[in-house]
């Protein structure tokens, strides 16, 4: 067994040096290395071997097999510049390797686009912290110390009056108390709850809308979002107000679209009511207007917010918040 092995070592390698055909190199693949081939035969014949040399063959065997892999592989290299280990090679016909194409993130791609609709219409841009001052972020809006509405926020703390922004509503605060009107701003950004399900993340997205002007009314909120809803669900799709309370406005809505997963009928995206609420709405409450010092006689306005993460689930019917988070690429590459 051993001299057969050796045999055919020396056997292979000189039939290898005198090869420089590629059907040379095939016909040798298949004939040595093959399924079929002469090693695979040989090393089928271990099985008969006396059980003290058996290892010691195996081994020889195994050995003699990679080194002539390893010269043929060589030698193809040398003929046709196939890459061996590590190898460089300067065959520049080789089809070059795919580099996959990264993407924007569904929330940034669902951000961008909300921004964009209001740009259209004429609103700036602006962002604000993450880490906002108690006075930005409720006090200013009209949610004092110890208003019942902050039990609608599970706020992270910093300290007593340093928090991670509950809203992006802080932003309307920043913008009054060093802008004069006339107003029409969009906020976006990541805001924080400690809450977590499969609709609520601790981390999300929204965007704040607002617009301050004279004889501001609540059709032209109306009209805004009309036009809003129509342009981000491509469609027209139907909306409507429903009476809802925000400290920060009065009156104050939560606007619904007919659901889009059912067109109204009624399903379990829905919860059989035809319905999905999509934002927050109102016309700026009077008593925000003073704590910026805006004179409320003079001027009015509307403003909204609206969950970014919401707004991509109805559009792309996805049905878990948590999907955003956990970076699958499977997921992400959807989009
Ligand atoms: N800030 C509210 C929230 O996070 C959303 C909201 C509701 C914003 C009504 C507004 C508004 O500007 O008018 O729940």
């Amino acid at each position: 067994m051993e001299e057969e092995l050796l045999r055919l070592k020396n056997e292979a390698t000189a039939s290898l040096d005198s090869l420089n055909k590629k059907e040379e190199l095939d016909t040798f693949r298949v004939q040595y290395l093959g399924r079929k081939g002469q090693f695979t035969t040989l090393m089928r014949q271990l099985g008969g071997v006396s059980p003290e040399d058996r290892p010691r063959l195996g081994k020889l065997a195994n050995t003699i097999k990679q080194d002539v892999e390893k010269a043929f592989a060589e030698k193809q290299a040398a003929l046709f510049g196939v890459a061996s280990a590590g190898k460089p090679v300067d065959d520049l016909t080789l089809v070059g390797r795919r580099i996959p194409a990264g993407r924007l993130h569904p929330v940034t791609q669902i951000m961008d686009e909300v921004c964009t609709i209001f740009e259209r219409l004429g609103f700036e841009v602006a962002e604000g912290p993450d880490v906002e001052l108690d006075f930005y972020n409720f006090e200013a809006l009209n949610i004092p110390q110890h208003h019942p509405a902050r039990d609608m926020h599970d706020t992270f703390y910093i300290s007593d009056n340093v928090l991670l922004r509950t809203h992006t509503s802080p932003m309307q605060i920043r913008a009054m108390k060093t802008r004069k009107p006339p107003l029409r701003m969009i906020a976006p950004g990541k805001v924080y709850r400690c809450d977590s399900d499969i609709t609520h993340t601790p981390m999300f997205h929204q965007v704040e809308g607002f617009l301050v002007d004279k004889k501001v009314s609540f059709g032209d909120l109306k009209g805004i979002l009309s036009v809003f809803v129509a342009q981000m669900f491509d469609k027209d799709v139907a909306i409507r107000f429903r009476p809802s309370f925000f400290p920060f406005t009065e009156p104050s809505a939560e606007v619904d679209i007919a659901c889009v997963m059912c067109g109204g009928e009624g399903c379990r995206v829905c919860k059989q009511t035809g319905w999905l609420e999509i934002l927050g709405a109102g016309l700026i409450d009077p008593e925000v207007f003073r704590m910026v010092e805006y004179d409320p006689d003079e001027y009015s306005g509307f403003a909204f917010g609206l969950g970014v993460e919401r707004i991509a689930m109805l559009k792309y019917g996805i049905n878990d918040i948590r999907l955003y988070y956990e970076n699958d690429l499977r997921f992400l590459e959807q989009f």
